[in-house]
């Protein structure tokens, strides 16, 4: 449905710059009429009126490029040999400055573009198509095809590309279905796991009393596990839809990080746990989504460090990595760490370095999702430094109150 509204946006759009071109090609074409006529009255008898038409156009002509300009979609405008003799801002700042009359296939090289362009010269016809680029990074654009302002460039035979960015839709409908595959299938898992087990009991082991006391216990995991599940996916999707509104609340990171520790305490006690935080340190911010923020970092620290290995928690002044005056929390410890290949996906929905041994120590792959779009709703920084068997050191980044 949004797809459908951006598509009949865009044939709207389009409309408009189709006019917008061949007026500035009109206006281009009576610039240079009025030129001529100027060159004939050289001579000295001058026509009255003619000076301010010619402003006027020059004004008007100067009034739509800046029209088309301002569009956030890309305009490119080729000859009949497909040299570049127009972009305007948008394509500019994607392609880069200097790419006037250069190929069309120096920018975009893919087959289906070319043909169309030269379907476009022959028949004069509107022509839309998908383009979707892997190289530098995954693009997806729609791109309408149609004859250009022929008095725009000096050949009278030009098409006008007009090009729809869609990467972030097209990104997020496939974040979307892989999203609702990867839950299903975590959920499923558990599930099928507590059925068969189920069958079993209520089958052929109805009366084995061991088989029961055995598999008792792993249906209760595998049940903790679904509500673990349900409870980060609840909590995630209640974050997003607050994430445009940052939290006001004044308050205490000595608080936060002393709630935390008690929170983790029976399991902290295994560790050479320091927190060293003495003094106050006041942001704006929700008390109760950063216990979540800092429970879910230490929770990552117990899990993935050998027992007796030291975790340590400090704050500081801050170092400019957000607005203003800041204060930086971080949390390192000596644990297995993170392969340095692996750091951008850490704060993926479901990603783990060993999915494994993750779900042995109780993990839903939403931990660092989770921080990720707290911090982002405080307007904070997250920066996260590790090396596979080195420690993992989480530092966050807060303005100060
Ligand atoms: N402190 C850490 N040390 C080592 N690996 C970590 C640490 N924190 C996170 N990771 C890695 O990042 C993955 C994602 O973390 P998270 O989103 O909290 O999910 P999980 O539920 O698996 O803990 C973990 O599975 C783990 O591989
Ligand atoms: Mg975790």
């Amino acid at each position: 449905m949004d797809l459908l509204f951006i598509l009949i946006g865009a044939g709207l759009a389009i409309f408009v710059i189709f006019v917008s071109f061949k007026s500035i090609g009109a206006g281009i074409a009576a610039k240079s009429e009025i030129n001529r006529q100027k060159d004939k009255l050289k001579s000295g008898d001058k026509e009255e009126g003619i000076e301010d038409i010619t402003n006027e156009n020059i004004e008007k002509t100067n009034e739509q490029v800046k029209i088309v300009n301002q569009i956030d979609d890309l305009i490119l405008i080729v000859d009949k040999f497909k040299n570049i003799k127009f972009f305007n801002n948008s394509a500019k700042k994607k392609f880069g400055e200097n790419n006037l009359n250069k190929h069309v296939a120096t920018l975009l090289r893919v087959p289906d573009l070319l043909q169309n362009i030269d379907l476009v010269l022959l028949k004069k016809e509107t022509i839309t198509m998908d383009l979707e680029l892997s190289t530098p990074s995954f693009q997806f654009f729609k791109v309408h095809l149609f004859s250009g302002p022929t008095s725009y460039v000096d050949d009278p035979d030009s098409v006008v590309l007009f090009l729809k960015d869609l990467t972030d839709i097209i990104k997020a409908q496939r974040f979307k279905s892989d999203f609702v595959a990867n839950v299903s299938h975590e959920l499923k898992t558990p599930l099928v796991s507590i059925k068969g087990f189920l069958e079993t009991i209520s089958g052929h082991a109805k009366d084995d009393l061991e088989a029961q006391k055995k598999f008792i216990p792993i249906m209760l995991e595998q049940a903790d596990r679904m509500e673990s599940l349900i409870k980060d996916l609840l909590s995630l999707s209640r974050i997003e839809l607050e994430e445009h509104v940052q939290p006001q609340d004044k308050v205490n990171l000595k608080e936060i990080l002393s709630n935390v520790e008690d929170i983790h305490q029976k399991n902290l006690k295994s560790f050479e746990f320091k927190n060293n935080i003495k003094d106050d340190f006041f942001i704006k911010g929700d008390h109760e989504k950063l216990i979540e923020v800092f429970s879910n970092i230490i929770d990552n620290s117990i899990k993935y460090s050998e027992k007796n290995k030291k975790i340590e928690v400090n704050c500081k002044q801050g170092n400019g990595k957000v607005i203003g005056d800041s204060y930086t929390v971080s949390i390192k410890d000596n644990g297995i760490g993170i392969p340095t290949e692996q750091l951008p996906r850490i704060t993926e929905r479901f990603f783990r370095v060993d999915a494994a041994k993750s779900k042995k120590v109780g993990g839903t792959g939403l931990g660092m999702a989770i921080v990720k779009h707290i911090v982002n709703q405080h307007r904070g920084e997250l920066e996260i430094k590790s090396e596979a068997q080195n420690g993992t050191e989480i530092k966050v980044h807060f303005s100060k109150f």
